[in-house]
Formats: structure tokens, C-alpha cells, sequence
């Protein structure tokens, strides 16, 4: 069983055999993604779209580009999750994931599925993905001895999605309990926050400045957790214990091009959050941005891979996890299906109870976003529409 094809990525894992060497230099965790079309609207990700991507990943990784790969999809989504030696925003591997989207996006458009190459902005590769369409968190780290990581990948919301989660798991006491119980986490977690308007970025040390913190993070349309940094001697304090993308799709094009569907990668155990601490601030659906048009506040609904894919009112949005074991640069599989599990139930029927409730506020706020924050700007066409048929009033 054990050399079976895992259960979402798709090869084999002969790993017993075949322990990948350690060689002494740092690792990097790359999560590159993008929407290069999808089946039945924007559902789910063709199977045949994921071979092109594994196709390509799989000689990238006989060439030496990479040393290990996972293709899996959030939605309507394309994941691609590579580890190599080459640390954070290194153009070799920004250029192999944009050339593998396109050869995805080619069989997307042969098979004339819906939103072929949506989020392939530019012509062609400049130097990194960033600013160009797909997403992308990464982190270079020093293995510890062992290195166990989530992947949490959303679908139909926006970046600022994970700030209520990863502030849970790394400053609130009463999700974590490692932050009271266990000294190494007394210290806290600095967290690495980005204006997303305005183009900054400001570090903030929790506990002592949690207020402020939580000031900024409320504001999840603008301020965005993009790192979360250990303040403890366990993991380098230069080094991400957690990242996540923080691309907004909106900006880049100028007008709508869809949700930026975030994903985010979190280091666990050891005087990090544990697996369990990380996966409880997932126990009930908080509110996010984007559903339907990328327009609507929703629950977001956990989900494993059977249900890892959006239905009612293109939603509600979804997140779907991975764990992995990071050895000397590989990816030790199968990963773990991290919501596939009866105690996320009651938080899936409560936010389905959610999604009811708030469906039934129709075109009214605060289902329907403000004005400024829908990702379709139809008040300027009804203005030019009506232009000439306002009075003024006293
Ligand atoms: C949201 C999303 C969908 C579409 C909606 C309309 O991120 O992808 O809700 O916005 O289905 O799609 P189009 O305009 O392509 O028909
Ligand atoms: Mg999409
Ligand atoms: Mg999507």
C-alpha cells in the first residue's frame, strides 16, 4: 500500500528505499498558483491540466531544477508545491512554475475549458511570477530534525482570508495553548503585516503589541499577515515560520480578473504551534471576502479532498489542507488530508447554516460587499447610464 499513488498529488512514493540525501544547504518550500481554467464553470480543476503540470514538474525535477513536487488544486485552482535549494523568489523556479501553467493552460484552452489562462497576465515571464498573476508563498528554512508543515490552500476569497486563522494559531492563547504551556512559545510570534494599498510593510511583536496588531489586522481588506517569525531560539529568527500569498489579483490587471484564492504554509511543533493548535483555529467559519463575483461575504467551509470544490452561489469558500513532512528537500508522502475528519463537521454544517442566513440578504450589505470593495465595478456603468437623471435636493 504504502508505494500506492497518494490520494490527491498523484506519484508514486518509493521513499523507504530511496531517503533523498541530506546535503547540508537550506531548503525552500514553494507554493506557486494560479487558475488556469476549470471544468463546469469555475469549479474544479481538470485531471488532464494536472498531468500537463506533473509532466513538466517531473522533468524539471530529473534536470535538478527541483528537488521534489506535489500538484494537487483548491477549487478550480492549480497548486503546485515544489521543494528545491534555491531559496525564495529564485527566477529559475518562478519561470519553470509559469512555464509549466502555460503548457497547463494549453491543454485547458484544447479542451476549451471555462477561464483557459485567467490568471496569466502577462505575455510572457519577466523574472518572477510576482505581479504577473499566479500567487505565490515560499520559505527557506534550516530543516530541523524534523520538519512537519500545513498547506492551506483557499478558494473564492482573498488574502486577508488568513489573518483571523494564523493570528489564532500564533497569538491567541486561547486557541494555542502551547503560548501559556509550553515556555519556548512564551516569547511569542513577530508578525511580518502588509499594506496591500499602499505598497509597505510593518513588524509587530505579539504579546506586547497585539492590540495594535489586531488594529490592522481587522482591516483584512488592506492589511494582510504576509510572515510570522518565532522569537524563541527554536527556528532562526530571520527565517518564516509561516507564509502566505499576499498577490491581489485586482490591482495587478486594473479591473476583475477573480479572487486572489490565497494559500499559506505553516511550520508546526517543536515551540511552533502544533499540528492540532493550527488545525483548531479552523474549528468555526469565520466570515471572508469574495464567494460569488468576489463580491459576498461568506462562511468559509473546511473541507477535505472529496469535497474540495465549490457548488452553492460558487461557494461558500472553501479552504482545503495538506500536511507534509519536509525531509533534506523532499516531500515525504502521502500527506495528510488535514480537514477529512468527523470534527470538522459541525464547523461545515454551521457554515452552511451561515451560508443560508446570509444568502437571504440577496444584493443588500453586508452579504453583498461595500461598493469599493467588489471585484466588479458596475456603479461607473449605471452612473454614465443615469448620468443627466439626478436632481439635487435640499
Ligand atoms: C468568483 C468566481 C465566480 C465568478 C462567477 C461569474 O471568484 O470565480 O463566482 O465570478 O461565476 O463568472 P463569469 O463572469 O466568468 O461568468
Ligand atoms: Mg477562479
Ligand atoms: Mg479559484
Amino acid at each position: 500500500m504504502r508505494n500506492k499513488l497518494n490520494m490527491a498529488g498523484g506519484h508514486p512514493i518509493p521513499r523507504e528505499r530511496n531517503m533523498p540525501k541530506a546535503t547540508g544547504s537550506k531548503t525552500t518550500l514553494s507554493l506557486i498558483k494560479a487558475d488556469v481554467g476549470s471544468i463546469a464553470g469555475h469549479q474544479v480543476v481538470h485531471p488532464q491540466v494536472m498531468d500537463a503540470a506533473r509532466a513538466n514538474l517531473k522533468e524539471a525535477k530529473s534536470l535538478g531544477v527541483i528537488e521534489d513536487f506535489y500538484v494537487t488544486s483548491a477549487g478550480d485552482d492549480m497548486e503546485l508545491i515544489m521543494t528545491h535549494r534555491k531559496g525564495e523568489d529564485n527566477r529559475q523556479v518562478h519561470e519553470l512554475a509559469w512555464l509549466t501553467f502555460e503548457k497547463a493552460t494549453k491543454v485547458a484552452k484544447d479542451l476549451h475549458l471555462y477561464g483557459a489562462g485567467q490568471d496569466l497576465l502577462a505575455d510572457a515571464f519577466s523574472g518572477n511570477v510576482r505581479g504577473m498573476g499566479p500567487g505565490s508563498a515560499e520559505i527557506e528554512m534550516v530543516e530541523r530534525p524534523s520538519e512537519p508543515v500545513a498547506i492551506f490552500m483557499m478558494d473564492k476569497t482573498e488574502p486577508g482570508a488568513f489573518n483571523l486563522p494564523i493570528f489564532r494559531m500564533f497569538g491567541d492563547p486561547f486557541n494555542s495553548a502551547g503560548l501559556v504551556i509550553d515556555t519556548a512559545m512564551h516569547m511569542g510570534f513577530r508578525f511580518e503585516v502588509w499594506d496591500i494599498k499602499e505598497h509597505r510593510r510593518i513588524f509587530l511583536n505579539c504579546p506586547e503589541e497585539m492590540y495594535d496588531l489586531l488594529m490592522f489586522l481587522g482591516a483584512k481588506g488592506r492589511y494582510v499577515i504576509k510572515r510570522v517569525y518565532a522569537r524563541s531560539d527554536k527556528v532562526p529568527q530571520d527565517e518564516p515560520v509561516a507564509c502566505v500569498s499576499t498577490d491581489k489579483l485586482s490591482q495587478i490587471a486594473g479591473k476583475y480578473v477573480g479572487k486572489d484564492d490565497p494559500v499559506a504554509l505553516v511550520r508546526a511543533q517543536s515551540g511552533l504551534p502544533g499540528m492540532g493548535e493550527i488545525l483548531e483555529a479552523w474549528s468555526w467559519p469565520f466570515l471572508v471576502s469574495g464567494w460569488n463575483r468576489g463580491s459576498h461575504n461568506g462562511p468559509v467551509m473546511v473541507v477535505g479532498e472529496k469535497n474540495n470544490r465549490t457548488s452553492r452561489f460558487d461557494g461558500p469558500p472553501r479552504c482545503f489542507g495538506l500536511g507534509f513532512q519536509v525531509t533534506n528537500a523532499h516531500l515525504i508522502l502521502p500527506p495528510v488530508d488535514l480537514f477529512d475528519d468527523p470534527a470538522f463537521e459541525p464547523a461545515r454544517k454551521q457554515a452552511a447554516e451561515i451560508a443560508d442566513y446570509m444568502r437571504r440578504h440577496g444584493p443588500f450589505e453586508p452579504h453583498r460587499l461595500p461598493m469599493d470593495e467588489m471585484e466588479y465595478t458596475t456603479m461607473p456603468e449605471l452612473m454614465e447610464k443615469h448620468k443627466g437623471k439626478w436632481e439635487s435636493v435640499k
